[in-house]
């Protein structure tokens, strides 16, 4: 076997891509490509595993910056930096300004549907119970107000959800539940720096943040994706995000 048939086992065939199922139910344009996919197959064609080659090769031991610099969308690669810059920027607690890099990971590359929950279980276990519960509930608090804080409801949630959009039972009862609970304040001020700055906001280095990275974020030794947590799964489907199984 030589190196390139390594890097992409599948070399020589046209590898096709199914998108993952939860991203094409519920009447996207595109509808369920899945029949047309599969009746393409053929001798020479099949269907993608392993490295895209489209996509950046990842390092064999991925580190917490490798997904932000080789997977994440431009949005939430810059949303995130933003979050937390402002955040170090206004004098805030590591552990806050940590929780704000990490806030919306989920919507980073895996999924956007209840990002706060899935984003909370990819990083529990390599951060402390307080920051994977903030970045939990921030998902819940966003749609509530502290006047104590300063915090209002999003404009930008008036124009993404529209002017009436009432959040589900969950939420609400996931955000009264936060608002009583002792870590309330550092998922609260993950809301009040979860702002979208990109026409004010400079081209930010990520590793600005190795430092606090390095104190607040256990790094498995065997990379992300690769160290047998029970959240292994999840940071490996971001570095294969097109396997078809
Ligand atoms: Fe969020
Ligand atoms: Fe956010």
């Amino acid at each position: 076997m030589n190196a390139m048939s390594h890097d992409h086992p599948q070399a020589g065939l046209e590898r096709l891509i199914l998108a993952p199922p939860v991203a094409q139910v519920g009447g996207t344009a595109s509808g369920d490509p899945e029949a047309a996919i599969l009746a393409r197959l053929k001798p020479g064609t099949v269907l993608m595993m392993g490295d895209n080659p489209a996509l950046p090769k990842m390092p064999a031991c991925p580190r917490l910056l490798d997904f932000f610099k080789y997977r994440f969308t431009d949005i939430t690669f810059r949303h995130l930096l933003t979050s937390a810059r402002k955040a170090l920027e206004a004098g805030l607690e590591e552990k806050v300004v940590m929780a704000c890099l990490l806030h919306d990971i989920a919507n980073g590359c895996l999924l956007r549907s209840d990002h706060g929950y899935w984003g909370a279980q990819m990083i529990a276990p390599y951060v402390t119970e307080e920051i994977a519960w903030a970045v939990q509930y921030h998902q819940a608090l966003r749609y509530f107000a502290d006047d104590s804080v300063g915090y209002s409801y999003p404009e930008s949630y008036v124009r993404f959800f529209g002017p009436d959009y009432q959040p589900p039972e969950y939420i609400q009862r996931d955000a009264a539940h936060a608002r009583g609970h002792r870590w309330y304040m550092s998922s609260r001020l993950i809301t009040l720096f979860d702002i979208y700055f990109f026409e004010t906001s400079d081209p930010i280095d990520p590793e600005m943040f190795t430092d606090i990275i390095g104190r607040n974020f256990r790094e498995p030794k065997e990379g992300l994706g690769f160290d047998r947590s029970p959240v292994a799964h999840m940071w490996r489907t971001m570095i294969w995000p097109n396997n078809s199984l």
